[in-house]
């Protein structure tokens, strides 16, 4: 079992929640932030039932000072940080013509300037300690360009190129950073997709696998780069995507 320390973010439901609880099942005490503080103290008293450890720290992760607050509250209960998943994300789909700038900058603000806050606040202590991982959930759509997308594709086309930047800065003082790029999971996020049969139809048909994953498939690969990769794997985007973005 593992003694790693890991912070999780937008951990309160989804793919943040099976990522959550699959590092705590491999032993790895885990801060679990988000906003919604209901929804994760649900999913930390699930992990501590299972056995495992965890602490919620209410955060806003496009806030500064709320990053800080939940880094110091991390360092406080579990005495420093090992790991950083880079979770928390959102999306609209809205072509670009009618795409307003409110829209814009609330995907940006989220799905980069929140990664930027949290990995600025993690590569301080790994740069100190000489060791540490980060883990950023990119997307298929930061890969391929997606019609009603374009401040999402372009938000994790940022997500991805970030990573290969921050992951050669690191390499320098012993810790990684990779990302993971998912298809499509069943989650929140998607819920209007899966309710339309004719959307849902079309989206399948370029699943070579037909189907959407399961977040435990996609969790099972952020634990692996978070505990288990060699040191020297870094800046790497996975595609978990059931071949998606091969075609
Ligand atoms: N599901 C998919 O098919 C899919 C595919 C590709 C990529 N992704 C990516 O996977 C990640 C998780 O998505 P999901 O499908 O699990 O979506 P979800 O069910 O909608 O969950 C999104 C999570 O992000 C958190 N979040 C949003 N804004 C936040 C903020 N300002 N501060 C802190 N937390 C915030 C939410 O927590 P609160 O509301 O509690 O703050 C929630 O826990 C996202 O980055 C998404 O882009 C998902």
């Amino acid at each position: 079992m593992s003694s790693l320390r890991a912070i999780v973010t937008g951990a309160s439901r989804g793919l943040g929640e099976a990522i959550a609880r699959d590092l705590a099942a491999k032993g790895v005490r885990v801060v679990l932030a988000g906003r919604s503080v209901d929804d994760l103290h649900r999913v930390r008293k699930e992990i501590e039932s299972a056995g495992g450890r965890a602490l919620v720290q209410p955060t806003d992760v496009t806030d500064a000072d709320s990053v800080a607050r939940l880094f110091d509250a991390a360092v406080a209960e579990f005495d420093g940080v090992d790991v950083l998943v880079n979770n928390a994300g959102i999306t609209a789909q809205v072509n670009l013509v009618d795409l307003d700038e409110a829209d814009w900058d609330r995907i940006f603000d989220t799905n980069v300037r929140g990664m930027f806050l949290c990995s600025r606040e993690a590569g301080r202590r790994f740069a100190e300690s000489g060791k540490g991982r980060a883990i950023n959930v990119a997307s298929v759509f930061g890969l391929v360009g997606r019609p009603g997308f374009s401040a999402y594709c372009a938000s994790k086309g940022a997500v991805i190129n970030f990573t290969r930047s921050v992951a050669a800065e690191w390499a320098r003082f012993g810790a990684q950073m990779n990302a993971v790029a998912p298809g499509y999971f069943a989650t929140d996020i998607n819920a209007d997709l899966r309710q339309d049969g004719v959307a849902m139809a079309k989206v399948l048909r370029r699943i070579p696998a037909y189907r959407m994953g399961r977040p435990e498939e996609l969790a099972n690969i952020v634990t692996y780069l978070a505990i288990a990769a060699p040191d020297f794997l870094t800046w790497q985007t996975i595609a978990v995507d059931g071949g998606e973005s091969s075609v």
